[in-house]
């Protein structure tokens, strides 16, 4: 067992949607989140420019004496969880990437359309993971792009008309080609599911299911800390934050969308 924290960090506050299930699933761990604000979104950036940003933050988080590492978000995971398995061989890592397998169980129609960043749509790693799972399932995706969609969440614009907009632009065509799946693959988007659910509504009338992988990589850091010996007995754990952003904006968002009130420190670039 240990008492030392978890450290968990996104672009911004996207990653809080994975770290809902993680505190729901162990109330007795000590959460550190670390919110990339002030460099987000990373959806337009470099490979390169991720990679550092990825190190620096888990450097960061190390200083804490981290026991394990979460990369709540997609397009850091793709381009940077190599690097990041390299620099920490022996703490266990837990990734996000889009949910394309269980998506192609789900669908009926066989075309299943993929949200996500410009990065992770770009990226080998996605490339390698949409080969594999549509020679082994038939299924064919749809990548969609979803630029400024991130920065609409980052802003709290999760109702917003011109939120709304953006979304229909994105999820249209995809209705149209068929979708009767959609992967929520930058992890900023399940925050607008209700959105995302209404304009879908509005675009047909067969069932659309969605995807989101906040669960699955709860359950997988779980399965890991449980094979190392790794859980914290007793609770409850604290959670903190930390951002390279506004600090007012991520104890909004922490409250707004989790209803959880963290203390939130601002920190430099961290590199
Ligand atoms: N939340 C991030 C993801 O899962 C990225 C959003 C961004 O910074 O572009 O991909």
């Amino acid at each position: 067992m240990s008492d030392k924290p978890i450290g968990i960090f996104d672009s911004g506050i996207g990653g809080l949607s994975v770290l809902k299930y993680i505190h729901a699933s162990l109330p007795n761990e000590q959460l550190l989140y670390f919110a990339d604000s002030g460099y987000a979104p990373y959806g337009g950036r470099t490979e390169d420019e991720i990679v550092e940003r990825s190190l620096a933050i888990a450097g960061f988080l190390m200083q804490y004496e981290a026991k394990a590492l979460v990369v709540a978000c997609n397009t850091a995971t793709a381009a940077a969880i190599k690097a990041l398995r390299t620099r920490y061989p022996d703490i266990p890592l837990v990734g996000v990437e889009p949910g394309l397998k269980p998506a192609a169980a789900l669908s009926k129609t066989g075309n299943v359309g993929v949200l996500a960043t410009k990065g992770t749509l770009a990226s080998e790693k996605f490339r390698l993971l949409r080969e594999q799972i549509s020679t082994a399932t038939h299924v064919q995706f749809l990548p969609q792009a979803c630029i400024g969609l991130a920065d609409q969440v980052e802003k709290g614009e999760l109702q917003s008309a011109e939120t709304a907009l953006l979304l229909r632009r994105y999820v249209e065509p995809l209705i149209a080609e068929g979708a009767d799946t959609l992967v929520l693959g930058c992890t900023h988007y399940p925050f607008v599911l209700p959105l995302i659910e209404e304009i879908v509504g509005q675009l047909t009338t067969r069932p659309v299911a969605i995807v989101d992988t906040g669960e699955p990589i709860a359950r997988q850091l779980v399965r890991l800390l449980t094979a190392r010996g790794l859980l914290r007995q007793q609770g409850p754990g604290k959670i903190a934050a930390f951002t390279t952003g506004s600090e007012t904006a991520l104890k909004t968002a922490f409250s707004r969308l989790l209803h959880l009130t963290p203390p939130v420190a601002t920190v430099g670039a961290t590199g």
